[in-house]
């Protein structure tokens, strides 16, 4: 079993990336007792895809750097590194170019989202992202990637590329990897529109929990989120329809270990106005001291920069052979 993810290093971490996707990461590193690596990494190449200033940029890796450690990921059980530090990420991306097909990557539901009407003007990056995306999985020989919803079809892009690669060269050079959802925190979505995901790219920052709100913001946040003015039902599956109220039920399951019809019948009848304080009391308590943690770590850049080169090192190491079999694959001479 090997365990890999990555995250872009855009914006802040927020309860959306934490519940889908970092919190599966921190689970699924203290399972391993037998010695197997999990590789986290940011995805520093994958954020050219949008403009940003170099400085920007550079602040962005450390700052989610000490976001991922603080909530749990620890830099010397995980490998933690930034895919820029690992240049086998844009080598092997660039080998399985010929392999990725341009129907395949039409049919990405991300891409049209985020170029909007304005394809034509979106940049190279975006599109190939998914291919970038299958190298930095394939390198690593993962067996389980853990994500959010939204990144399902990148990972089946990953197998259609390693299954298509493999049979094309007639070799068994990639594990054919496998997303793991959890299902219940799949998708967490924005506090101000039910239908839409929380996100770090939604301009209302109210729209969402950031790792590094203070008790006081995230307060008024529950407090503002979008609701309906029925009272709870006694069973989750009552909640159909009120996209809203179904969230933030979750979101309160999700954080008290517990499931959504629990949740229903511990507030059945009663509204927002009395569940709201408690979802708000109880995300202060998780979110908390994982903020004071990621407040200390900011302050030490050195000791940030020192763990994501020595994680660079290490997974450097780990993608060589796969690398090094993609050359020979394709019968180029290195
Ligand atoms: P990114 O940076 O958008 O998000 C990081 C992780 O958070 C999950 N996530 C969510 N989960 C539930 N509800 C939400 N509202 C929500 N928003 C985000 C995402 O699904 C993701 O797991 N392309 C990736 C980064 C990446 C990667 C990889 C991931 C690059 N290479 C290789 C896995 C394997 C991305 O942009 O994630």
């Amino acid at each position: 079993m090997r365990v890999l993810s990555g995250i872009q290093p855009t914006g802040n971490l927020h309860l959306g990336n934490y519940l889908g996707a970092i919190r599966n990461w921190v689970r699924m590193q203290d399972a391993m007792t037998d010695g197997s690596e999990c590789f986290f990494f940011l995805a520093d190449l994958h954020s050219i895809s949008v403009h940003e200033g170099a400085e920007q940029r550079r602040a962005n890796v450390r700052h989610m750097a000490a976001a991922l450690i603080a909530a749990g990921i620890d830099p010397d059980r995980s490998v933690l590194f930034n895919q820029a530090r690992v240049p086998a990420h844009a080598e092997l991306c660039w080998l399985l170019m010929g392999t990725a097909r341009i129907g395949w990557l039409n049919r990405m539901t991300q891409f049209k989202d985020k170029a909007g009407k304005n394809r034509e003007g979106a940049s190279v990056a975006l599109y190939a992202y998914p291919v970038l995306q299958a190298a930095d999985v394939l390198l690593y020989q993962a067996t389980h990637v853990p994500v959010g919803e939204d990144q399902k079809q990148h990972l089946e892009l990953t197998r259609d590329v390693a299954i298509k690669f493999n049979a094309d060269f007639g070799v068994e050079l990639f594990t054919v990897p496998d997303p793991y959802i959890q299902k219940e925190t799949a998708r967490i979505m924005s506090l101000r529109d039910g239908t839409a995901k929380m996100s770090k790219s939604d301009p209302s920052d109210m729209s969402r929990i950031n790792l590094t709100d203070d008790d006081d913001a995230i307060m008024q946040k529950v407090r503002k989120a979008k609701t309906d003015p029925a009272p709870l039902p006694e069973r989750a599956a009552d909640l159909e329809g009120r996209a809203e109220a179904a969230n933030l039920v979750g979101i309160y399951a999700a954080l008290a270990g517990s499931t959504p019809d629990a949740v229903c019948a511990q507030f059945a009848g009663q509204g927002f106005g009395a569940f709201k304080p408690a979802l708000g009391s109880l995300l202060i308590e998780t979110l908390a001291p994982i903020r004071t943690r990621y407040l200390e770590l900011i302050e030490d850049a050195p000791a940030l920069d020192a763990i994501l080169e020595a994680g660079a090192q290490r997974a450097a190491a780990a993608a060589q052979p796969t690398l090094r079999g993609a050359y020979e694959a394709l019968g180029l001479f290195r």
